[in-house]
C-alpha cells in the first residue's frame, strides 16, 4: 500500500521503517530539513537500537521529505505522527496536529484516504481532526471533500529502546474508526504483522512461541481511550511499587522481593514493577496530565492517577533527602550522576529523572557531574546551561566525589570497575537510585551502599 507518515520522531520514523520493511512504500514527511537530510543519507536522528540497520534494509521501499505535495496526494493511508507536547496547564499542545491536519486538506486527492491518528491525543481529537480537514478542503479547493476520506486511530504501544520488536512483535493492534472501510484499510495494511507472515529481520528474531497478533476493532473514542488508559495504568503500577517501597523502607523489608512476590501472581504480572526514581519520558507524565485534563472538562476528578503522578515527583525529592540524611551538608559537595537518559537504550532526555535531582542538588550548593554512554552528546547540546558539568568517563564523575548517584540503569554500570571508582571517591557513598546494582558486590568494593528504597 502507498504510506504518507507525517512527523519522524520515535512513533512517526520507527512506525515508516517498519511499515517499508513490510514491502508498503512509505513516504515520511518532517518540517525539519536537516532530519530529513539526515535520514536520505541513511542515518536517523535519534538513537533506536536496530532502526539505522532496518532503514537501510527498507530503503528501496522508503523517501523522505519536506513537503506535503510529494506524499499525501498518491497514500492511501496519511499516518499523523507529531509531537503534542504538554502545555502548562496539562493539556497537550496541539498545534502540530492542526498543521498536520491543513497540510493534508491542502493535498487530498484521488481516491479514498484514511488519515490515521498515531499521535497520542486527547479523546475526541479524531473527529476535530476531521472537521478541520472537512473544512480546509472546502475552503482550499472549493467543494467538498463527499466521503473520500476517513479518520482512524491506532494508538502507539513501543516503547523507546525495543521500539522495533514493540512494532514487528506487538502484543496486540488496537485500530479504532466509526466507518469499517477504514478498519478494512488498516487490516490489510496490517495483515502481514498480524499474520507473523513476513521474514524477520536478522538481527531482530521472532520471539519464540510468538504467533498471530490479537487485533482489537473499536470506535474512535475508544482507541483513543484506550491509549491514555494503558499509559496511566502502567505509571499507577510504577507508583505503587514505589509507595510500598517507602513503606516497605520503615518496617525493614525489600521491595524488590516484595515486587517479586507479587509480580509472580498472574493478576498483576511482574513487569512495571522496578521501585526507583519513578518514571520519566515523553509519555506518561503528559499522558497522565492529559487524562486529568480532559476527565475534568466532564467535572470528572481522577485521584488515582492524581495519586500516582504526586508519588512520581516525591520520589525525586528522595534522593536529596537521602544524600541529606547521609552526607548531612550539600553546599561545597561534588555529587557525581551515573545516567542522564530517562532510561536505558535510548538517548531521550524528555522528562529525565536526572535533570529534576540535579536542578535540587544545584539549588542546594553542590556540584553536580554526570555521565551517559550514549545520550552525553545531546545533553551538551540540549541542556548546555543546566550547570551540570558532563563528563566523559564514570570515573571522571566518581573522581573525589562525595556521592554516586545511579540514575538511569544503564547495563554497563553494573559492571564498572567499581574498587577503582570507589577507591578515587572522597566520601565512598553510593545511592542507587533503581534498586540495580549489586549490594554486595559494591560493599566488598568499600562502599557505603544505600538503596533510594533503604
Ligand atoms: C511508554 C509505554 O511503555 C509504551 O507502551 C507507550 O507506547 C509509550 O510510553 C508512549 O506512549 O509513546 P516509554 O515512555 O518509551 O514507553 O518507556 P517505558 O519503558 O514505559 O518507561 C517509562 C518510564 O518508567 C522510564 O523512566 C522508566 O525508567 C520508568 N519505569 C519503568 C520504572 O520506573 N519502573 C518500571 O518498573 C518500569
Amino acid at each position: 500500500m502507498r504510506v504518507a507518515i507525517i512527523g519522524t520522531g520515535y512513533v512517526g520514523l520507527t512506525t515508516g521503517v517498519c511499515l517499508g520493511y513490510l514491502g508498503h512504500r512509505v513516504t515520511c514527511l518532517d518540517t525539519d530539513e536537516s532530519k530529513i537530510a539526515m535520514l536520505r543519507s541513511g542515518r536517523t536522528p535519534i538513537y533506536e537500537p536496530g532502526l539505522e540497520e532496518l532503514l537501510d534494509q527498507a530503503c528501496p521501499n522508503l523517501c523522505f521529505s519536506t513537503s506535503y505535495a510529494d506524499a499525501i496526494p498518491e497514500a492511501e493511508v496519511v499516518f499523523v505522527a507529531v509531537g503534542t507536547p504538554p502545555l502548562p496547564d496539562g493539556s497537550p499542545n496541539l498545534g502540530y496536529l492542526r498543521a498536520a491536519a491543513q497540510g493534508i486538506a491542502d493535498h487530498l486527492a484521488g481516491g479514498f484516504t484514511v488519515v490515521v491518528n498515531k499521535s497520542t491525543v486527547p479523546i475526541g481529537s479524531g473527529n476535530w481532526v476531521e472537521s478541520l480537514i472537512r473544512d480546509s478542503y472546502a475552503q482550499h479547493h472549493g467543494k467538498n471533500l463527499n466521503g473520500r476520506f476517513a479518520i482512524a486511530s491506532n494508538p502507539e504501544f513501543l516503547r523507546e529502546g525495543s521500539a522495533l520488536l514493540d512494532s514487528l512483535y506487538p502484543d496486540r493492534i488496537v485500530i479504532g474508526a466509526d466507518e469499517a472501510r477504514a478498519l478494512e484499510v488498516l487490516y490489510s495494511l496490517y495483515r502481514p504483522v498480524l499474520d507473523q507472515t513476513f521474514a524477520p529481520p536478522t538481527f531482530l528474531p521472532r520471539p519464540d512461541g510468538y504467533a498471530a497478533v490479537p487485533l482489537i476493532s473499536t470506535d474512535l473514542a475508544s482507541a483513543e481511550l484506550i491509549k491514555y488508559a494503558a499509559n496511566a495504568f502502567l505509571a499507577l503500577k510504577i507508583s505503587y511499587i514505589n509507595e510500598i517501597g517507602r513503606l516497605a523502607e520503615k518496617v525493614g523489608a525489600d521491595v524488590t522481593l516484595v515486587a517479586k512476590g507479587i509480580g509472580l501472581d498472574a493478576r498483576i504480572g511482574t513487569r512495571f514493577l522496578q521501585a526507583g526514581l519513578g518514571w520519566g519520558g515523553s509519555c506518561f507524565g503528559k499522558d497522565t496530565a492529559a487524562l486529568i485534563s480532559t476527565a475534568a472538562e466532564y467535572s470528572l476528578p481522577m485521584p488515582i492517577v492524581a495519586a500516582a503522578r504526586e508519588i512520581n515527583s516525591a520520589q525525586r525529592v528522595r534522593v536529596i533527602e537521602k544524600l541529606l540524611a547521609e552526607l548531612k551538608i550539600l553546599k561545597g559537595r561534588t555529587i557525581g550522576l551515573l545516567g542522564l537518559a530517562f532510561k536505558p537504550n535510548t538517548d531521550d532526555l524528555r522528562e529525565a529523572p536526572a535533570f529534576d535531582v540535579a536542578r535540587q542538588l544545584i539549588a542546594r550548593g553542590a556540584n553536580v557531574r554526570a555521565h551517559d554512554p550514549i545520550a552525553l552528546e545531546r545533553a551538551r547540546h540540549e541542556y548546555a546551561d543546566c550547570g551540570i558539568a558532563f563528563c566523559e568517563s564514570p570515573a571522571d564523575v566518581a573522581d573525589s566525589a562525595d556521592a554516586l548517584v545511579l540514575v538511569t540503569e544503564w547495563p554497563e554500570y553494573r559492571d564498572l570497575d567499581w574498587e577503582d571508582l570507589v577507591g578515587g571517591m572522597r566520601t565512598r557513598l553510593i545511592l542507587d537510585g533503581r534498586h540495580f546494582l549489586d549490594r554486595s558486590r559494591l560493599t566488598r568494593a568499600g562502599a557505603h551502599y544505600v538503596g533510594i528504597m533503604g
